[in-house]
């Protein structure tokens, strides 16, 4: 019984293997991250997104420039803005990210980007695949670094998340074998394993931090988990001076709300779906999903972005000069110090955390009863200014 249809499962499967071995090949093939010191210049390009996202990558980009107002003068830094990642022109080219917005996007070095709609079922767009997600792995941001912090409760956590397996690595490739059979496939390679966990040492060594801890489900996903789990504790060994521990994502879930255990956490490396979902569980605790920024690093390309969505109500009412550019704000912080540029990204920092807690002169509400993006960015380079 169900002899075609087997067959027509194994070749798909075929197809998957052939494709995740390619992918291990190429990851092999790659150099060491890019040295930008050693670059005679720097290009950052501005992705401004869909919906409020270029009103607010707009408001980040001037603060970018101003603070590297001297190298952007000099030429050593370039800033481009990049059109056209946005859902009208993906669904109307049935592409997650536009084959010419691509090549824009690899000419840069680094990247800020706004946020992008992601089609779901029922709504007005087509399936295209999400444009984050499109762009990781076209990129190879294997690295998902999403700090959560909340002082007054002590808390300071930076999640590892990885960005290009398990179970996204094959999230359109699953099979419907029959009506009522559905399988989907994980996956984890030692390459993308040891990449990912040696990043989050690597940080915890340069950061001063004391302890990184794994999550996993390697009770029960065996293979792969296990795999992650093996390679943590591998080369944990290399870093005898940083404590290292592991859980299950189910108890982590709820160590991360324990308020006697959880300021000690304070890097946490993970496969993607369970950093997927746990980094919204932190971000809440600290604020809500908004208040996150996130870099997605690959040794060649790094993108930085906010995690809220695009907000396209706020277009419609033509609200979105009110849209608050805090997090893609804080998403240029984090890419100033990825491209070296200490002492801007902490004055920035800082100007964040006066504009929005300290001082917080000006009151943001999404609508005219309460400042723009423009002049929030304004506050935040005059409380610069003022350093
Ligand atoms: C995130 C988002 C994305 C993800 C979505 C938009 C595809 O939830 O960046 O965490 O699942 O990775
Ligand atoms: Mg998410």
């Amino acid at each position: 019984m169900y002899e075609n249809e087997i067959k027509a499962a194994q070749e798909k499967f075929g197809e998957l293997i052939r494709k995740q071995l390619a992918r291990v090949e190429e990851m092999k093939s790659q150099g060491d991250f890019v040295d930008y010191k050693s670059l005679d210049k720097i290009v950052i390009g501005v992705c401004g997104g869909d919906g409020i996202g270029p009103a607010i990558t707009a408001q980040a980009q001037r603060v970018l420039e101003y603070l590297l107002a001297d190298d952007v003068k000099s030429g050593k830094v370039e800033f481009r803005v990049i059109d056209g990642l946005t859902i009208e022109r993906r669904a109307a080219e049935m592409a997650a990210i536009p084959e010419e917005v691509l090549k824009e996007l690899k000419e840069c070095d680094v990247i800020l980007k706004g946020p992008t709609t992601t089609p779901r079922k029922g709504d007005e767009w087509p399936n295209v695949e999400s444009a984050n997600v499109a762009m990781r792995k076209a990129l190879d941001l294997f690295a998902n670094v999403r700090p959560v912090r909340i002082p007054e409760l002590g808390i300071d956590w930076t999640f590892y998340r990885e960005n290009t397996e398990g179970g996204y690595a094959a999230g359109k490739e699953g099979v419907s074998v029959t009506d009522d059979l559905g399988i989907d496939f994980t996956v984890a390679t030692a390459e993308g394993c040891e990449r990912i966990i040696r990043a989050a040492f690597e940080f915890a060594k340069a950061n001063k931090k004391k302890r990184v801890t794994a999550v996993t489900k390697a009770n029960i996903i065996k293979t792969t988990d296990g795999k992650f789990l093996d390679t943590f504790y591998a080369i944990a060994k290399d870093y005898p001076e940083i404590q290292a521990d592991d859980w299950y994502i189910d108890i982590m879930t709820a160590k991360l709300l324990d308020d006697k255990r959880r300021r000690d956490f304070e890097v946490v490396v993970l496969p993607n779906l369970y950093g997927d979902i746990i980094t919204d569980e932190a971000a809440e605790l600290q604020g809500g999903v908004g208040t996150a920024g996130s870099a997605n690093l690959g040794k060649k390309y790094a993108m930085f972005e906010a995690i809220h969505g695009s907000a396209p109500r706020m277009v419609k009412e033509g609200r979105d000069i009110y849209a608050d550019p805090c997090s893609v704000i804080r998403a240029g912080a984090m890419l100033l110090n990825h491209i070296g540029y200490i002492e801007e990204s902490d004055k920035l920092y800082k100007a964040l955390d006066i504009c929005t807690i300290t001082e917080k002169k000006l009151v943001m509400t999404g609508r005219d009863t309460g400042a723009t993006g423009e002049q929030f960015a304004d506050y935040i380079m005059e409380t610069i200014s003022n350093m």
